[in-house]
């Protein structure tokens, strides 16, 4: 079976599909936003799609995107293979041309996604392994940053996601002054005030947010690398 990737950047087309089989199945539901907000971002004109279809049409996965013209970051905010179609090479080609597009077209800081870290809980095996996610990732020379980070909550801080990672999946050189494995933390600051207000609903000021603040804006940048080395 072959495989095309096509983009839309408009609501309607295949989102309805791709939400429906592509996306459900593959994320816990405090994980996943609504469908509207997903097409609500495309309406306003930064969110961005990406879709391996079959050549019958079907949706087989997808890659779904944000860009903050505000912080300059994009955000990979979904990207998922329906599960009896893993590991066949169809998410590191929408993880290319995904990052790919993005950085030609918007010139980003960087460009990041979150996971769940390999040592947070089990969730269900139809979301994934958490160690071979993080491995797929990696091959794709994603790096992990050093943060105390936690998914803003879909509705409310009552509703965030502990145990996350924050990846690095591109970075400008602009933006890793001291050295290549420290990512400059003035973008991301900006980058996750505005995620909280728009998930949560208002500007977030405690413990937790502040100790990811604190460690976004340590003197030096935020140091970067392989997940292994964050744990010695
Ligand atoms: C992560 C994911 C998008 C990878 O897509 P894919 O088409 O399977 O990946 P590729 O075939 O290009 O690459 C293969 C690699 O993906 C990873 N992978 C494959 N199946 C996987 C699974 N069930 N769970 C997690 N990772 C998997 C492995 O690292 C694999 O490498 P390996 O064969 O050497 O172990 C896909 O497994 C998936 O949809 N997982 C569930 C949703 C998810 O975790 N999304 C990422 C968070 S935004």
């Amino acid at each position: 079976m072959k495989y095309r990737i096509v983009e839309q950047t408009r609501p309607g087309g295949l989102l309805e599909r791709v939400y429906r089989e592509v996306l459900v199945p593959a994320f816990p539901a405090n994980e996943l936003e609504s469908e509207a907000s997903v097409a609500e971002t495309l309406e306003i004109g930064t969110g961005s799609l990406f879709v391996a279809v079959d050549e019958a049409g079907r949706p087989t996965g997808a890659a779904f995107g944000r860009w903050s013209e505000a912080s300059r970051v994009q955000m990979l905010t979904y990207l998922a293979v329906k599960p009896g179609m893993r590991g066949y090479g169809l998410g590191g080609r929408l993880l290319r041309e995904a990052i790919e597009a993005w950085s030609g077209r918007h010139r980003p800081c960087a460009v990041v996604a979150e996971i769940e870290s390999p040592e947070a809980r089990a969730v269900h095996e139809a979301y994934g392994d958490p160690r071979r996610r993080l491995q797929f990732y990696e091959q794709a020379g994603a790096r992990v940053l050093d943060l105390p980070y936690f998914q803003p909550g879909i509705g409310g801080p009552e509703h965030r996601v502990q145990g996350m990672l924050l990846l690095v999946l591109h970075a400008d050189p602009a933006f890793t002054p001291e050295s290549p494995d420290r990512l400059y933390g003035r973008p991301l600051h900006a980058f996750m005030d505005a995620y909280l207000v728009s998930s949560e609903g208002a500007r977030a000021n405690d413990w937790d947010a502040k100790a990811l603040f604190r460690a976004i804006d340590r003197p030096g940048g935020i140091p970067m690398g392989p997940w292994e080395s964050k744990r010695r």
